[in-house]
């Protein structure tokens, strides 16, 4: 069942949103060269808690981390640990917040120093990808012209979408009904109506769809040892257009003009 929020339960979304929001863009400023993932997980904890905030992931299922850092062919799902970020490399940071009984959930791909053009195409392609996903957010449209728009970009580009994970409905708990699919056929699937949030999550490869899940039982990586990027916003539907809530005060969806215009 989908349960749809109201416009009062939206603004504490984005209270929690905007907590996710800050926390992605303070790790981004700490990633360079010689930063272990796990000195980005305890930032990002103590930046969370110093709000108020709870980070989600820890204790999900036993995940043991207050954020997932996915490096290179790791797809999502990456425990913070050990490694050193080095040049060239790119890395995926997830991040959810509970806030006063409410969820926000948000992903970004990083580049570090410079990864050379595939990547910074994969990462531009799987961003976009998720913002013309943003923009067929409103109500009437089917759950299906949502995955179809990452999809149909995603393949365009040349690039893959993975398939055994999803983005979700989200509200008092992390994952509620819907499951969103990165792909799909316009036109199919449930209707969105006014107060559905999603998490909408492209997990996109630069070679093969297929993943294999790691020995810690939690990390997520390319079959084909590909790059792979993530971006993910929570996604409010409103009669006025899609909210994205996952975004810092005064942050105002920049960047999503462009694809807004297109839709
Ligand atoms: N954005 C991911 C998801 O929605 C984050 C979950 S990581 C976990 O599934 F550790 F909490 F599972
Ligand atoms: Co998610």
């Amino acid at each position: 069942m989908i349960k749809n929020k109201t416009p009062a339960q939206l603004e504490k979304m984005a209270a929690a949103g905007a907590i996710v929001a800050g926390c992605l863009k303070m790790l981004k400023e700490h990633c360079r060269a010689g930063v272990a993932t796990i000195e980005l997980d305890r930032l990002a904890e103590r930046f969370i808690r110093e709000r108020g905030g709870v980070p989600t992931f820890k204790g999900y299922r036993g995940y043991p981390a207050a954020i997932c850092a996915s490096p290179n062919s790791t797809v999502v799902h990456g425990i913070p640990g050990p490694y050193r970020l080095r040049d060239g490399d790119i890395l995926s940071l997830d991040v959810g917040v509970t806030l006063a009984g409410w969820v926000g959930d948000a992903a970004i791909t990083v580049e570090i120093g410079d990864a050379g053009k595939l990547a910074r195409t994969l990462m531009d392609v799987t961003s976009e990808s998720l913002n013309r996903a943003i923009a067929r957010c409103r109500p009437g449209n089917r759950l299906g012209d949502v995955s179809s728009a990452i999809q149909d970009y995603v393949e365009a580009n040349g690039f893959s979408v993975v398939r055994t994970l999803v983005g979700h409905g989200i509200g008092r708990k992390m994952h509620e009904a819907p499951q969103i699919p990165n792909f799909g056929t316009p036109g199919e699937g449930p209707e969105l109506k006014e107060g559905m949030v999603l998490a909408i999550e492209p997990m996109v490869n630069a070679g093969t769809h297929r993943v294999s899940v790691g020995e810690d039982e939690w990390a997520v990586s390319t079959a084909d040892g590909s790059l792979s990027a993530h971006f993910e916003h929570t996604v409010a539907v409103t009669a006025q257009g899609p909210w994205v809530l996952t975004m810092a005060a005064g942050e105002k969806q920049a960047g999503l003009e462009a694809s807004s215009l297109l839709w």
